[in-house]
C-alpha cells in the first residue's frame, strides 16, 4: 500500500506535522494537567506518549486536536492552530482522532456505521477497504452492540480512517484488551504507519510503545520526563546492559577478567550460569570473549540484553510496575 500520489505542484513537505510549544492546561478546579510541554511530530513518524493514568495524555490529545481549550502555549497542527474553529474545519479530513472512549449507534451494523461516516467526506475510503484495513471483514453485518471490545475499538479506527487522514491520534487504543486483540490492533497501526500516516499514540503499555513507536515521550504529572527512541532513553539514563552465559566447568576455578568480575551479580549459579551488569557493554563483552578464547572456555548460551523500555520508564516515572493490574482483567474475547 502506498500513500496518495502527490500533485505536480506539491513540494515535499518536511515540516513537522505537529509542533507543540510550552503547552499548559489548568482545569477550572486548579488541576495542572499539563505543566508546559514542548514536542514535535515529524511526518510519517509514530510517536508514543507513555505515562501513567493522570499524566495528562488525554488532555494533550484533546487540546492539540481542537476539542479542548488550552491555558497557554502554542500548537501548530498541519500549519494551523486547532483552537481556531475555521482552521479546524479545514483540517477535518486530514486529521483523525480515536478518542479514549468513542460511541457508535449500537443498533447499526458495522457496514452501516462506515457508510454513514462516508457521507461526511468528499473522497472517502470504500467500506470494503476500511473493513480490510482493520480486519473486520467477517463482522461487516454484525450490529455494533454485538462486537467485542477489541472489535469495537477497530471500528473506531475504521471510522477514523474514512476520510484518508494524514495524521491520526489514538488515545489508549488497546487498553483493556487481551493479548491477541492487542496484537491485532498493533497490526492495524503498523499498517497505517507503513502507509505513511503520522501517528500519535498514547499508551501505558511498554511493549506497545516499543513495538510500534519510532520515538517515545514519557509524560509524568503533566511534564515530559523523557524523550527519544527507546534506545536513546535507555542510553540517557545510563541503564545497565545484562550479559549472561554459562561456564560448564563452574565459576569457582576460573579467574574472570576485572571488568567482568566488577559487574558480576545475578545469574542462578547453576551449571556455571553467571550474569554481568554493565554500563560499558562493548568493553565488557570484549573482555569476556577475549578472555574465554584465550583460555579455551566456551561461553554457553551467551546473551546480551539491552535495557528495556520498561526499565527506562520505571526509572523516569518512579512507577512500581509496567503491568497494569486493571488491564489484566480482560474485556475482550
Ligand atoms: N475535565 C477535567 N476537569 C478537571 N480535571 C481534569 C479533567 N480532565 C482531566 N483532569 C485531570 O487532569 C489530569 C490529567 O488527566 P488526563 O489528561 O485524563 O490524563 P491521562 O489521559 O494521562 O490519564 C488528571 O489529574 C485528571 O484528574
Ligand atoms: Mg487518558
Amino acid at each position: 500500500m502506498t500513500s496518495a500520489p502527490r500533485k505536480p505542484d506539491e513540494t515535499v513537505d518536511d515540516r513537522p506535522v505537529l509542533v507543540v510549544a510550552d503547552l499548559r492546561k489548568q482545569y477550572a478546579d486548579g488541576t495542572h494537567a499539563l505543566a508546559g510541554i514542548s514536542f514535535e511530530l515529524r511526518r510519517g513518524e509514530v510517536l508514543a506518549v507513555l505515562g501513567p493514568n493522570g499524566a495528562g495524555k488525554t488532555s494533550m490529545v484533546e487540546i492539540v486536536t481542537g476539542s479542548r481549550t488550552r491555558t497557554s502555549g502554542t500548537v501548530e497542527l498541519l500549519g494551523a492552530d486547532p483552537a481556531d474553529r475555521s482552521a479546524l474545519q479545514r483540517l477535518r479530513a486530514r486529521v483523525a482522532v480515536v478518542a479514549q472512549s468513542a460511541a457508535h449507534l449500537r443498533y447499526l451494523t458495522v457496514r452501516e456505521t462506515l457508510a454513514m461516516h462516508r457521507a461526511y467526506y468528499t473522497a472517502p475510503r470504500s467500506v470494503g477497504e476500511l473493513l480490510a484495513l482493520v480486519g473486520l471483514e467477517d463482522s461487516a453485518d454484525q450490529k455494533v452492540r454485538q462486537l467485542s471490545g477489541g472489535q469495537q475499538r477497530r471500528l473506531d479506527v475504521a471510522v477514523a480512517l474514512v476520510g484518508r487522514p494524514e495524521v491520526i491520534f489514538l488515545d489508549e487504543p488497546t487498553t483493556g484488551f487481551d493479548p491477541a486483540a492487542r496484537r491485532r490492533s498493533w497490526e492495524v497501526i503498523a499498517t497505517l504507519a507503513r502507509m505513511g500516516t503520522s501517528i500519535v499514540l498514547t499508551t501505558h503499555y511498554m511493549e506497545e510503545a516499543s513495538t510500534l513507536a519510532d520515538r517515545v515521550l514519557v509524560l509524568r504529572a503533566g511534564e515530559i520526563v523523557g524523550e527519544g527512541t527507546p534506545q536513546e532513553l535507555a542510553g540517557s539514563l545510563a541503564l545497565e546492559t545484562r550479559i549472561s552465559a554459562r561456564l560448564p566447568l563452574g565459576l569457582a576455578d576460573v579467574e574472570l577478567p576485572p571488568l567482568v568480575r566488577a559487574g558480576l551479580g545475578g545469574g542462578d549459579g547453576r551449571d556455571g550460569h553467571f550474569e554481568v551488569r554493565t554500563v560499558e557493554p562493548t568493553a565488557t563483552l570484549a573482555a569476556l570473549t577475549s578472555w574465554a578464547i584465550a583460555h579455551g572456555h566456551e561461553l554457553v548460551e551467551l546473551r546480551v540484553e539491552p535495557p528495556s523500555l520498561e526499565e527506562s520508564y520505571l526509572a523516569l516515572t518512579g512507577e512500581r510496575g509496567g503491568v497494569d493490574v486493571a488491564a489484566a482483567v480482560e474485556v475482550d474475547a
